[in-house]
């Protein structure tokens, strides 16, 4: 069953940036993009690295260890198609961010 969590403030995340926070004993990072909200998997499936304190550039979060970029609206990964993220729905609510996160059976994988 899907739960829902409230991650954050909109106000305390400008556009182009992004922070890791934990919801539902999970790990994720929250990116900001131009206004519009994402969430993705914080744990970088290289070595680990938290994604949420990785460098934004457009709609790709690029991790902080070793500059793996992740595409925040698929999950995809640039440099290892076999290696993506999972994206969370996000829903913006009373000025607040709230992230769905699915049974980890239903949690979306791009392609
Ligand atoms: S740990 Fe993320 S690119 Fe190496």
């Amino acid at each position: 069953m899907a739960r829902e969590f409230d991650i954050a403030e909109i106000v305390s995340l400008p556009p182009g940036s992004s922070r890791s926070v934990e919801a539902g004993g999970q790990r994720l990072a929250l990116v900001n993009v131009e206004g519009g909200f994402h969430v993705i998997d914080d744990v970088c499936p290289h070595r680990g690295g938290p994604l949420g304190a990785g460098f934004v550039k457009g709609c790709v979060v690029h991790c902080p260890l070793h500059g793996w970029g992740f595409d925040v609206t698929t999950g995809a990964c640039d440099v290892r198609p076999d290696k993506p993220v999972r994206t969370y729905p996000v829903t913006i609510r009373e000025g607040h961010v709230w992230v769905t996160l699915p049974d980890v059976s239903e949690a979306r994988l791009p392609g």
